[in-house]
């Protein structure tokens, strides 16, 4: 079998260790993987001479490298689906909330909140794109970042319990694990920005949000991020290119070992 891996050329880096967990679980199984850039990814998709791997699987966030795969019989996973969604929030808030489950109330206009609201890019992560707006002048400091004009803006009303969110690890149909993450000094609680992380055991309102999303959706391997509004649970967002670096260091969980394994049992990379 050959597979390919695509990142962003600025991912690679800090993404290596990851990256070669992927090479030594796929060479234990004979599939001969490569490492591409997006760019190189396209190139290699219109070359005409060149036969397309069974498997690609996209960690570049590229949802038009996924659309043009899945035409041309590639399983890609996470498919377009998943990045569509993990890649737009605004997307996957609709999206939930069509499933009828709890989201903090999100409009494009900041007119609709009221003070405070959080002002978020809808394709931001690890976030840095995200603000807390307690008043009109903290919308007037937005407005004047280099930033503001390069991005899509949703404004949301603030869920009660800040600095706290939990993340739950997906690969197909099943829950692979799940990590609460916090942080006293800010009300974004990512673990890239320096909250803490402890191993969490779901409880029934949580895994009945994941999985009617699991249900739901045909996921490869992705995150379901919950926050909480008065103590309950509420869907934030769906990360498509999920990191597991708070797995492997807090639990014995091998998501990349369990990802290769079942994308190697499933039907696209088996036609
Ligand atoms: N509506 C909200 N109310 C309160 N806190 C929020 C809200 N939205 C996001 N946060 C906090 O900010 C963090 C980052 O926001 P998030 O939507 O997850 O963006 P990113 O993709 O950058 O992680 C979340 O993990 C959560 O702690
Ligand atoms: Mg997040």
């Amino acid at each position: 079998m050959n597979w390919w891996l695509v990142y962003e050329e600025e991912d690679i880096e800090r993404n290596r260790a990851y990256i070669d967990m992927f090479f030594r679980s796929c060479s234990s199984r004979n599939i001969s993987l490569e490492l591409l850039r997006t760019p190189d990814a396209f190139k290699r998709i219109n070359s005409l001479s060149e036969a397309l791997p069974s498997v690609v699987i996209n960690r570049s966030r590229d949802i038009s490298l996924s659309l043009i795969l899945e035409e041309k019989g590639t399983a890609v996973y996470n498919n377009s689906q998943i990045t569509k969604l993990g890649n737009d929030k605004l997307a996957a808030i609709n999206f939930a909330e069509d499933l009828g489950l709890p989201v903090m109330k999100t409009s494009v206009s900041p007119g609709d909140p009221g003070w405070p609201m959080i002002a978020k890019s809808i394709s931001g992560h690890g976030g840095t794109e995200v603000f807390m707006l307690k008043d009109p002048s903290d919308l007037e400091e937005l407005e004047k970042k280099d930033i503001f004009p390069l991005r899509r803006w949703i404004y949301q009303e603030v869920a009660s319990d800040t600095g706290r969110d939990l993340r739950i690890y997906v690969i197909g149909k099943r829950i692979i694990g799940s990590m609460m993450r916090s942080s006293d000094t800010d009300f974004r609680s990512n673990y890239c920005l320096g909250g803490q992380a402890s191993v969490h055991t779901l409880t029934a309102e949580e895994y009945s949000i994941a999985r009617t999303i699991i249900d739901t959706l045909d996921i490869g391997h992705c995150g379901i991020d919950l926050i909480y509004d008065h103590g309950s649970p509420v869907f934030n967002e769906i990360e498509d290119a999920v990191g597991t670096r708070m797995l492997y260091r807090y639990t014995d969980i091998d998501a990349v070992e369990e990802y290769v394994d079942y994308i190697s049992h499933s039907e696209g990379a088996n036609k």
